[in-house]
């Protein structure tokens, strides 16, 4: 069975957005799509919590936000228990956000990065496993050791 993915934007994720769920169904993904559908200002947190929320509950296996920046939608999904939002403009960092962090939640900057690279990163977000080593088990048991 393919990953369930979800996707959610805000305003300044609304294109990217729209390219990647197209790009990601015509791969065969299972994609959910969450909203925004039009570019009209609307506030990213509803969207990350959205998400993060499906992710915590077992509905969908990964997720993709995407804002302005990035950082609002990571800022905000992160602040969920279980949730390791990474928010990546490169491919490098996409790659070991999976392999050392288990990334379950990747964040984008629509006003950053264009479809090209927003492309490869997700690829490689996608199709790259967490390594599963014994000190990257125990490092990311210690992020939810907030004190
Ligand atoms: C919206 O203008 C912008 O602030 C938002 O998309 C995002 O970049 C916030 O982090």
């Amino acid at each position: 069975m393919s990953e369930r993915l979800v996707l959610g934007a805000d305003h300044g994720g609304f294109d990217l957005k729209r390219e990647l769920v197209e790009g990601l169904r015509e791969g065969g993904y299972t994609v959910t799509d969450i909203g925004t559908n039009s570019p009209e200002s609307c506030d990213y947190s509803d969207f990350a919590h959205a998400v993060a929320r499906g992710i915590i509950e077992g509905r969908f296996d990964k997720g993709i936000l995407i804002c302005g920046t990035g950082v609002g939608m990571s800022m905000s999904a992160n602040r969920h228990p279980g949730i390791r939002a990474v928010n990546c403009s490169d491919v490098f960092t996409a790659r070991y956000s999976r392999q050392h962090n288990d990334a379950n939640v990747l964040c984008i900057g629509g006003r950053v990065v264009g479809f090209g690279l927003g492309w490869e990163i997700v690829k490689t977000f996608l199709t790259t496993a967490f390594s599963g080593d014994k000190r990257h088990v125990r490092r990311i048991g210690k992020i939810e050791d907030a004190g």
